[in-house]
């Protein structure tokens, strides 16, 4: 069912990171986003894949992890991203990529959970020290990282409360807690 890979699909921050993730793991994923929806179908969303190790260890201090867990530096080694898809914008295709990204990054999340796979979008990302690390070319805008691995986390998704608290959390045990608004508080009128 769609609403379990919707539920199941959470932004995943720990992962056992001795389960390596395959290039054609991640070629099949990027074979999903290309197939999404593009503004104008310029389709200018490019990608560049890391899966070795050495690569991991250089993308991984670029990223900034969970802005609302103060105490939380992000994943110790060993619970760390087992691959990473950097999303790319071709500026000779275009200039603008509208949101094309948020669908194509859905989608290949979705596809990773249907692989018992999850990850995470990154939007807090040194991206010039990420360009230079990867050697990525100047044409390219980097648009988002997405984290992948085998998750070791427990999420909870909860309803947001009348204090209208947002921000996830964890508890003792490291579940972390997603608040997600009422549908009721969702749909404005109904005609
Ligand atoms: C556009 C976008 C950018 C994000 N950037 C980051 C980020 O830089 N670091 C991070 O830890 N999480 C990032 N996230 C994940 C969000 O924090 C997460 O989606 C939110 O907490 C809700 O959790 P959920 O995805 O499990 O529903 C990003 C998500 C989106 C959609």
């Amino acid at each position: 069912m769609l609403k379990d890979l919707v539920v199941h699909n959470r932004s995943y921050r720990r992962f056992d990171q001795s389960v390596r993730v395959s290039p054609a793991t991640l070629h099949e994923l990027v074979d999903l986003a290309r197939l999404t929806p593009s503004s104008r179908n310029a389709q200018p969303l490019k990608y560049s894949i890391v899966t070795t190790p050495e690569c991991c260890e250089k993308v991984f201090p670029q990223l900034s992890w969970a802005g609302y867990l103060k105490e939380w530096d992000g994943p110790v080694e060993g619970e760390r991203p087992a691959a990473y898809v950097i999303m790319l914008g071709d500026t000779n295709i275009a200039k603008d990529f509208s949101i094309d990204p948020g669908i194509a990054a859905q989608t290949l999340l979705l596809g990773a959970v249907e692989k018992g796979l999850g990850g995470c979008i990154l939007a807090n990302i040194k991206r010039e020290v990420l360009r230079s690390v990867l050697e990525i070319p100047a044409q390219f805008e980097i648009l988002y990282v997405i984290a992948l691995g085998k998750p070791v986390e427990k999420m909870v998704l909860e309803t947001v409360g009348s204090d209208g608290e947002i921000k996830y959390w964890r508890d003792p045990q490291q579940g972390h807690h997603v608040p997600k608004r009422r549908l009721a508080d969702l749909i404005l009128a109904e005609k």
